[in-house]
């Protein structure tokens, strides 16, 4: 667990904890809330199932602010989901949420850092942008879109 001690945002402890399948119901809420193209039930909890590293972050009362799940493999981690709830965003919660990402990648003698994210994605591009991640490729008409296809950029950073 990790303590926030103060947050700007008046919530005093943030905790950030493994997801369990009793967490999918509110997880999947957010996700598909914020999410175009969700994941569905089944990703999270063959996610929950494999070695990824799958957590919930909430307040000290258990509300639920958002999630984030991650790959670790040999010495690189790949951030595959991130997400805050709706209400929760611009509060700077997704950039504490990364970072407590980044600090456990780095806990796991992880040496690098890499996402993919929609190009579309403006909200999502800039956080990581100013999280240091910069841009490592291209794939074309990688993700689903409302009309036809859309381009994932792939992005990276040490740490
Ligand atoms: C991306 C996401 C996690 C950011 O969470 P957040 O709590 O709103 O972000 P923060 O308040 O911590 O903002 C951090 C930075 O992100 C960027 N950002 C966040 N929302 C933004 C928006 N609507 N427009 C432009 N930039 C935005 C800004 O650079 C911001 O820094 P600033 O506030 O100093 O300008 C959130 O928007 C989200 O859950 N989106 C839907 C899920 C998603 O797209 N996940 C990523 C999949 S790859």
């Amino acid at each position: 667990m990790h303590f926030d001690k103060l947050c700007a945002n008046g919530y005093l402890n943030m905790i950030l904890r493994d997801m369990k399948e009793a967490d999918l119901d509110g997880v999947l809420a957010i996700e598909r809330a914020v999410h175009a193209h969700p994941w569905t039930p089944g990703n999270f909890s063959d996610a929950l199932r494999s070695k990824y590293q799958c957590k919930v972050y909430e307040t000290a009362q258990r509300e639920l602010v958002g999630y984030a799940v991650m790959l670790l493999a040999v010495d690189e981690a790949e951030l595959l989901d991130i997400a805050i709830a709706t209400a929760q965003q611009r509060k700077g919660q997704g950039r504490r949420l990364l970072n407590e990402m980044l600090a456990l990648a780095r806990k796991n003698e992880m040496r690098r850092m890499v996402l993919e994210v929609r190009a579309s994605n403006v909200s999502a591009i800039a956080l990581y942008r100013s999280m240091g991640f910069s841009d490592i490729g291209l794939r074309r008409d990688y993700y689903p879109a409302h009309t036809g296809r859309e381009d994932a950029i792939l992005m990276g950073r040490g740490l």
